[in-house]
């Protein structure tokens, strides 16, 4: 396995950062009108394409969309999630139920508003440009097949992507951990520049990790006040992670990772 991996000193192992700012913000030194008119077409392109997953047109491709348990969970307050969120990286055997998933996933990048027709999320985005997707590595999920689907949030539903079980290629992806490997389910936040760099241009590397942190922290929240265990994974190979999930690195990477899984 290639890997950009230096030292292994700390708590967790460090990658050296080579790949962290990728081609695709790199790249945005183009003209500004041409950016936009690429933003443009992937836009509706996207719009074309989510209408067909979503909007019950194409019969081969529903069959792969499952839809989520309504996000109901009254749980303790924010305060007390607060006080006891921590970084748990060991887990049962138990599965994690499909409502419990459902709920992390609505507090990831669920839509609770929208504006002039547009959606508005539970994480904040810059601009409304929303160029975060998240995806669900399921192991052990109540009622759901192993494999990586994608949270489409307007519809609160996931599409199932590819089947198998992913946990020990996923794990060695991210240097051997074995909080990745046991997580009933490993939220993959990643990025799709091209939506947001038609208008904040190079400022886009920022903002997109910024979301992914406002993503990945309501995730861990939630978890905490579901009883369930959490951690931010930060240390994996990029390329790696990016050919797990079939990413086209020109278009899409990943930045973050989240392992999820039920206590001990
Ligand atoms: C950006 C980032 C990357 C991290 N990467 C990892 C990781 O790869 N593996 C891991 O076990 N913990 C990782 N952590 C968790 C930290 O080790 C943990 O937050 C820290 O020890 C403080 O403990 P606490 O989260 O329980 O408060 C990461 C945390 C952050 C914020």
């Amino acid at each position: 396995m290639k890997t950009h991996v230096t030292g292994i000193k700390s708590e967790f192992p460090s990658t050296n950062g080579k790949n962290h700012k990728p081609a695709s913000f790199r790249k945005v030194k183009t003209s500004l009108s041409a950016a936009a008119a690429i933003q443009a077409f992937i836009l509706i392109f996207a719009a074309i394409t989510a209408g067909c997953t979503q909007g019950g047109k194409n019969a081969a491709m529903n069959e792969k969309i499952i839809a989520l348990k309504e996000a109901t969970h009254k749980g303790m307050s924010l305060e007390e999630a607060l006080k006891q969120r921590r970084s748990i990286r060991r887990y049962s055997d138990r599965e994690m139920t499909e409502a419990e998933l459902a709920q992390l996933l609505f507090s990831g990048q669920g839509v609770t508003g929208s504006i002039r027709g547009l959606n508005l999320r539970t994480a904040p985005s810059a601009g409304a440009t929303y160029p975060m997707e998240l995806y669900a590595v399921v192991n052990n999920v109540e009622g759901l097949t192993p494999g990586i689907y994608r949270y489409l949030p307007a519809s609160h539903s996931l599409e199932l992507l590819d089947s198998g079980d992913f946990a020990k290629a996923l794990s060695a992806a991210c240097l051997g951990q074995g909080s990745v490997e046991k997580a009933a389910v490993n939220f993959v936040i990643t990025a799709v520049p091209v939506r947001i760099t038609g208008r904040y241009g190079e400022r886009s590397a920022r903002y997109v990790y910024m979301e992914a942190g406002h993503i990945g922290q309501n995730i861990l929240l939630q978890a905490t006040s579901l009883g369930l265990g959490g951690v931010p994974i930060g240390a994996f190979n990029d390329r790696e992670v990016n050919r797990i999930l079939s990413l086209e690195e020109d278009r899409e990477i990943t930045v973050y990772i989240i392992a999820v899984g039920t206590r001990r």
